[in-house]
């Protein structure tokens, strides 16, 4: 199976077991909106607890808000994002449709990486062992003509994203020979910068309405509130704000699915710090946020670091935590060290001075800044993706099972009465109960016990708890956990103890010490 039909699959099933649908779907759905559905809900919430806990409850010095998503106007002026929050476009004449052209640019570039993977396959299988890649890299006359030309692109796009030379973009999409994908021509307007953000108006039209934005990060909730939570919290530098909430962005390249979506939903921590000492906090932050990732154990090569070469215009750093999806290797966190721009520029527009006294030294300063700031659709989609198998069993039946780290699963067991009858539903009933309060527990007595487990495997549930005639006799019923398939003996009285060691957060906030 190919990566891009494993995707179509995923998308598929997220669907058809209640994860994530199209919004308004039956008005023929919102481009790049979506709706999250009952264990897509479950899910989503049990990634915010997890990266809310490591970082409120691991962390003595880091405390949460919840900040209004309509801010004043102003904000977003002294943020940067009126002026400079804008995607270079470009449109298509004859399909008339639009282009971000530097995506289309970084997908001429995936496109020659695609080339050289190819070439270097080709050279695997004719060298057989004595294939050494680095050498064929160095030496292959194919692979070095493409990569210098993927390189020269590369270069070319940098330097003309980093001088806003839209000029330079366009001719670099004419010089690659770059086509639309619908109409097939190279038949393309100027490029032209488009601000992301999303406007309403915000009072009566009578009383004179004042336009306001829909927030494009959650950051700025945070700055604003810097001295009031600083004061009341009596929070002593170094310290962070962190909050977890709804973003929006005008995106115009609405594709693979809920990785870049118009309405999304950020986690972000901001971590004030000394002037001076923001890039020893930077890598600090750095290393903390890839063990926070690792921790899930999807395997650490499907992680790695992009330094930034082009620098937001509040970054002194920065950088993004990459992971392989099935279309490739795509952020899902960036961690930006985003000096003293954003409270200097509030300090500016508000008039108000936002300083911090520093005991410790006796002086008075803006702090610097850390930001680490992820994408929880991102997260759920890494994390589906990273769960989703399709395994041909021993017995020669297929199952699709959903890998899902069990402190993330959206239900954490399933109790199965074997049989309808002889009091075995009350028993399964009793057990719910037991664990309910303190877990997502699905209860099913429909069809045999071997498309049940299926069910659940679907879903994700790490156990299945079966209740039969030995359980009415000595209180002890199968566990049957879903990655190994195997079955033991317990009694009902430790199923809340084993659950939690297995499924808590607990062990994953534990790996994060
Ligand atoms: N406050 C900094 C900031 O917003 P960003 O790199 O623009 O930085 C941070 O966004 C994270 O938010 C990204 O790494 C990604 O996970 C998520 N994100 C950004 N745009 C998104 C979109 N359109 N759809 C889904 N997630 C998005």
């Amino acid at each position: 199976m190919t990566q891009e039909e494993l995707f179509k699959k995923l998308i598929a099933h997220s669907k058809e077991y209640g994860f994530i649908f199209p919004s308004s779907e039956i008005y023929d759905g919102l481009s790049a909106v979506y709706d999250y559905g009952q264990l897509g809900v479950e899910l989503k919430n049990n990634i915010k607890r997890y990266w809310w806990d490591a970082m409120t409850r691991v962390n003595d010095n880091i405390v949460g808000i919840d900040a209004a998503i309509f801010m004043h106007p102003r904000t977003w002026e002294a943020s940067g994002h009126v002026g400079a929050f804008n995607d270079p476009l470009i449109d298509n004449k004859d399909s008339k449709k639009r282009y971000r052209a530097d995506v289309l640019l970084e997908d001429w570039i995936a496109k020659q990486d695609e080339k050289i993977e190819k070439e270097i396959e080709k050279g695997r299988k004719r060298f057989k062992d004595s294939f050494d890649e680095a050498q064929f890299r160095a030496t292959n006359a194919r692979v070095l003509e493409i990569t210098a030309k993927r390189n020269e692109v590369h270069e070319r796009m940098t330097e003309a994203l980093n001088a806003n030379d839209l000029e330079g973009l366009r001719q670099i999409i004419l010089d690659c020979e770059i086509v639309c994908p619908i109409s097939g021509t190279r038949n393309w307007t100027e490029v032209r910068q488009f601000n992301l953000m999303f406007d309403t108006k915000i009072g009566s039209v009578a009383e004179g309405a004042n336009t306001i934005y829909l927030r494009p990060e959650t950051a700025q909730g945070i700055f604003v509130n810097f001295l009031n939570v600083q004061k009341t919290g009596r929070m002593k530098i170094p310290f962070g704000i962190a909050q977890i909430g709804k973003a929006f962005r005008n995106e115009i390249v609405a594709r693979q699915f809920i990785f870049r979506m118009r309405e999304f939903e950020q986690m972000e921590m901001q971590f004030f710090v000394r002037p001076g000492e923001e890039l020893k906090w930077y890598e600090k932050w750095k290393a903390t946020r890839m063990s926070w990732h690792r921790a899930l154990g999807f395997g650490d090569d499907n992680y790695r670091f992009h330094d930034h070469e082009k620098l937001a215009h509040y970054a002194n750093a920065a950088a993004d935590v990459e992971f392989r999806f099935p279309f490739g290797f795509k952020e899902v966190e960036g961690i930006h060290s985003r000096t003293d721009f954003d409270l200097r520029r509030h300090e500016e527009f508000s008039g108000k001075k936002i300083r911090y006294y520093d005991p410790e030294t006796g002086e008075s300063y803006i702090p610097y800044v850390i930001e680490t700031s992820i994408g929880v659709d991102r997260m759920v989609l890494q994390v589906l993706s990273a769960a989703y198998k399709e395994e041909k069993l021993e017995n020669g039946e297929e199952r699709t099972v959903l890998s899902i780290p069990a402190p993330l699963a959206p239900v954490k067991a399933a109790v199965l009465p074997l049989v309808k009858k002889d009091g075995l539903p009350e028993i399964a009933h009793r057990i719910k109960d037991m664990l309910k309060y303190d877990y997502n527990i699905q209860y099913d007595e429909k069809d045999s016990i071997g498309k049940r487990y299926r069910r659940q495997d679907a879903i994700g549930t790490p156990f299945c708890i079966t209740v039969d005639h030995q359980t009415a006799e000595d209180g002890t019923v199968t566990v049957r956990e879903r990655d190994t398939m195997e079955q033991v003996r317990v009694h009902m009285d430790d199923l809340h103890t084993m659950i939690e060691r297995n499924a808590g957060l607990r062990g994953l906030l534990d790996k994060l010490q």
